[in-house]
């Protein structure tokens, strides 16, 4: 079989070219990261409270793949394949809800238990050797981390602990309310752009202060200078202090009160596709996943979290200013990006990493890169 994988030379961050052009919408390119990356990598459910009552679910799609997770009547969450045992229906077609008690499928009427067993079958009373038991769903595996949900389809996959040492607790300092935030927002964005080109725009701050306007806000209300950007293995985080001059934030004044909610702007990327954030004067955690569905597309879906009653208006403002604003002046960059990697006059760039790795270096985009080309070279 030909190397899908062995054409960059990354040793040298700073004089580095950047991945070939061909690994952003090479069909083989992408099946080799969904088979090396994504079939064992931890993908995010949600948030904890999002289960909180037994019946609730959340269907979760990767790829080919499609997740179920649900809570049980003893409080274990569960998670199982999507699909049918007797001729492979998916199962469950929402996005979210609650089930009395079972998931029936839709075809033939068999039914399941919140943890994926077979608990009837029409008629199977008059079958030879039927053993109900023989035919439950296969679990898929499911962690708690920092209050959010997640699961692997690689039942050898290293724990989250083991993937990501440090992050929790680093998640944990940054949002000391993870385990009480419930969500109030979702929406997703289908992109017409490969999973990393949505990835790398999203962890430099090169082009903070000179792509579109909304970034030029951003950029505002952030000591720009005090921005760091820090790898760590298979997890890293870019962040920095807050512009306390600033006298308004997305639109909103701010007050006192609001300035010092949270004077910071923090964002932590779970390898691979996963990133929680928290934008400066406003009190929402963020989440940011990108779903591949395509060599050439990808659905970005954001989650909004809260926690306590009361959403403040510097955050309900800066909720509307991401999905409305700076998230599609994002995508209308990915997707100009994914355009021009098509182009038979671009091959190869040059990685903008400074020996300081300043807040305007690329250097996590070097990190994120090797990541993905060391995976699927296998
Ligand atoms: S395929 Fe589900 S009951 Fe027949
Ligand atoms: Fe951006």
């Amino acid at each position: 079989m030909m190397q899908i994988a062995n054409d960059w030379s990354f040793s040298s961050p700073e004089t580095a070219l950047t991945l070939p052009s061909r690994y952003f919408f090479d069909p083989e390119v992408f099946q080799a990261e969904r088979d090396r990356i994504f079939m064992s990598s931890w993908h995010l459910i949600g948030h904890k409270s999002e289960l909180s009552e037994p019946g609730q679910f959340i269907v979760c799609d990767v790829f080919d793949q499609s997740v179920v997770a649900t809570r049980g009547r003893d409080g274990t969450v569960h998670a199982f394949h999507n699909v049918c045992q007797h001729r492979g229906n998916r199962l469950v077609n929402e996005r979210r809800g609650t089930t009395k008690g079972v998931f029936r499928c839709s075809y033939h009427s068999w039914c399941y238990g919140l943890d994926g067993s077979l608990r009837s079958a029409p008629r199977s009373e008059r079958m030879v050797d039927f053993k109900k038991e023989n035919y439950g769903i296969p679990p898929v595996r499911v962690e708690e981390f920092a209050g959010f949900l997640f699961f692997n389809l690689d039942p050898k996959a290293p724990s989250m602990q083991d993937t990501f040492p440090g992050a929790e607790a680093t998640m944990i300092e940054r949002f000391p309310d993870a385990q009480d935030v419930r969500l109030v927002g979702e929406k997703d964005f289908l992109v017409p752009a490969n999973w990393k080109v949505i990835m790398d725009n999203n962890i430099e701050g090169y082009h903070f202060e000179l792509s579109g306007p909304v970034h030029t806000v951003l950029a505002n209300l952030i000591s720009f200078e005090g921005y760091k950007l820090t790898p760590h293995e298979r997890w890293w985080t870019y962040t920095a202090p807050a512009n306390m001059a600033a006298e308004q934030a997305y639109s909103v004044p701010l007050d006192d009160e609001a300035k010092q909610s949270n004077p910071r702007f923090f964002n932590i990327v779970l390898w691979p596709h996963n990133t929680f954030y928290r934008f400066p004067f406003s009190n929402f955690l963020g989440t940011f996943l990108i779903i591949p569905t395509g060599a050439e597309e990808s659905i970005i879906r954001v989650g909004y979290y809260v926690a306590g009653e009361k959403i403040p208006a510097v955050t309900e403002a800066s909720i509307k200013w991401m999905s409305e604003e700076l998230g599609p002046e994002d995508i209308s960059l990915n997707i100009t990006t994914q355009k021009g990697l098509r182009s038979l006059g671009y091959k190869q760039g040059r990685y903008m990493i400074d020996a300081e790795r300043s807040n305007m270096s690329e250097h996590l985009v070097h990190h994120f890169h090797t990541l993905v080309y060391n995976a699927i070279r296998g």
